[in-house]
């Protein structure tokens, strides 16, 4: 896992004002609480330094948490403030938690725990179709995975495993050839984008077919798939109905847990019938996913670039792991504890109210 990015660990929508949460990220558990004053958002240890309580079972009291076991208050900064039990002696110096800065955008809330200075962060990369609620209409929803995240991010973008996982929505089994591609990169991303066969069943076409249209004689459709480093996701399908992009981030909770996040924009169908189809479709293809990538061995992504054999169409992946070596050549790399105990909801999944 990589400090020195920003990671969306939450949507917006789902920290209230008042109610501190609990979020975990890189083997680390944080609180996320709003500030009263301009409800911006305060992302700290959730480990009270007296004995260890989780401030997250505590209170917002105006800027400040207050831990729920003896009412110390921690400013946003990290510094407790006030002791109850002694309020006329001094703070010690060492009462203090880490903070880490915070961002909100295109409808999440980003951390950052790296020790980069500002200007030197790796950014956030632009999602503001999230934020036009004019073109696209959105359905979100969570997805607790029991598989590390570099492997979920690798399937996420790999259009070589469509007809098989995936062959009764997109992709076809008989025709699974990935043609030629388009690369775009960066020092941040990579973007391939292909013309792919349209599904063997009527599947999604009998969905989307605007015009009854022979099966035989359905297009190519053309799709997308994009990394940003380091478990951002974007899948973009160019259906005949319009368009459909699905950003995703795969938060690294510890090294074999994640939480995957999405929020998926569609130009067309924008009734709520279809919201809940919409959404239904995503969690399909999930699953899909998921039976095959827990079954993976080895369960992390090998280190070694030769570890295991790739191919043309593994262009993206084989791109993701050389960036990875960067970041751990740069010193990037940290090693998470793993989480136990209760985690997130399962599955969750709501219409963003626009
Ligand atoms: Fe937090 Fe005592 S454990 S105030
Ligand atoms: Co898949």
């Amino acid at each position: 896992m990589f400090k020195n990015f920003w990671y969306a660990v939450e949507f917006s929508e789902d920290l209230p004002a008042g109610t501190p949460k609990k979020v975990k990220l890189l083997g680390q558990q944080l609180v996320i609480y709003r500030k009263s004053s301009d409800n911006s958002v305060v992302a700290m240890s959730d480990l009270c330094v007296h004995r260890g309580a989780a401030l997250s079972g505590g209170s917002v009291k105006d800027d400040c948490i207050v831990c729920p076991y003896h009412g110390w208050e921690y400013e946003p900064d990290g510094a407790v403030r006030k002791i109850p039990a002694h309020p006329d002696k001094g703070i010690p110096r060492k009462a203090r938690i880490d903070s880490y800065p915070v961002q909100e955008k295109y409808r999440f809330i980003w951390i950052y725990m790296g020790d980069l200075p500002e200007a030197e962060r790796p950014p956030i990369p632009d999602w503001s179709a999230i934020d036009d609620t004019e073109t696209y209409r959105a359905v979100s929803g969570s997805f607790l995975w029991k598989s590390n995240y570099e492997r979920i991010l690798e399937n996420g973008v790999d259009v070589a495993h469509t007809p098989f996982v995936h062959g009764g929505v997109f992709g076809n089994p008989e025709k699974p050839e990935v043609p030629e591609f388009e690369v775009e990169e960066s020092e941040w991303h990579c973007k391939v984008s292909v013309k792919l066969n349209p599904p063997r069943s009527k599947g999604i076409w009998g969905w989307i077919n605007p015009n009854k249209q022979d099966l035989k004689d359905r297009p190519q459709v053309p799709v997308s798939t994009t990394w940003w480093l380091p478990n951002m996701i974007l899948l973009e399908v160019d259906t005949p109905m319009g368009a459909m992009k699905i950003f995703d981030v795969n938060i690294p909770i510890d090294e074999e847990t994640t939480l995957v996040k999405f929020i998926a924009l569609r130009t067309f169908f924008k009734g709520k019938w279809a919201d809940r189809d919409a959404r239904r479709r995503v969690f399909k293809v999930l699953y899909e996913d998921e039976a095959v990538v827990n079954a993976v061995r080895p369960e992390l992504l090998p280190f070694d670039l030769s570890a295991e054999l790739h191919v043309k169409s593994d262009y993206n992946a084989v791109l993701y792991r050389r960036r990875r070596q960067e970041l751990i050549d740069k010193g990037w790399s940290v090693e998470g504890n793993t989480i136990v105990g209760e985690g997130p909801a399962r599955v969750e999944a709501r219409v963003i109210p626009s």
